[in-house]
């Protein structure tokens, strides 16, 4: 495996991203089908990558040793925060299609649908410099691969 892991998990992300503004270009076009498709990919793919972080990725790290405990808490918080957002983004679909002026309630949801780009940009931030690197210089090869592959399981 030639890629590190902190640039497949920065891989991850920009698909993950990607898919974000796929979702929001279809809900602004209010192609309804198209944005519930949409959301569904969005959300299959980042609650992979998030679960697959919690029940692998994160107990290779112990804490106090390859990262603070504050760090740890903060990216496992993301990952809470991340959750709880894509219930949000799911009730502000809901809320523009059942509503008789779908256009207008999109527009009062703005910066709501917007916030998960601000989540993931910090996230990405937090996990690119305090994750993966200390887990690309571990020892542990069959380890990594592991990981790796995991990670390239969720790019897609
Ligand atoms: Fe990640
Ligand atoms: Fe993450």
């Amino acid at each position: 495996m030639s890629s590190s892991l902190t640039d497949l998990n920065l891989q991850a992300h920009q698909f993950l991203g990607e898919r974000y503004t796929v979702f929001l270009e279809q809900l602004t076009m209010l192609d309804e089908p198209a944005a519930r498709d949409a959301f569904a990919e969005l959300r299959g793919s980042l609650e992979r990558h998030r679960l697959f972080e919690d029940q692998r990725v994160l107990p290779c790290l112990q804490a106090g040793q390859d990262i603070t405990a504050e760090e740890l808490a903060r990216v496992t918080g993301d990952h809470q925060v991340i959750g709880d957002t894509l219930e949000l983004l799911e009730n502000l679909v809901e809320a523009i299609f059942c509503s008789a002026q779908p256009r207008r309630e999109l527009v009062a949801n703005l910066s709501r649908l917007g916030r998960l780009q601000g989540i993931l940009e910090h996230h990405t931030e937090r996990e690119t410099r305090f994750v993966y690197p200390v887990l690309d210089q571990m020892p542990d090869r069959e380890l990594i691969n592991l990981l790796a592959e995991g990670l390239l399981d969720t790019s897609h």
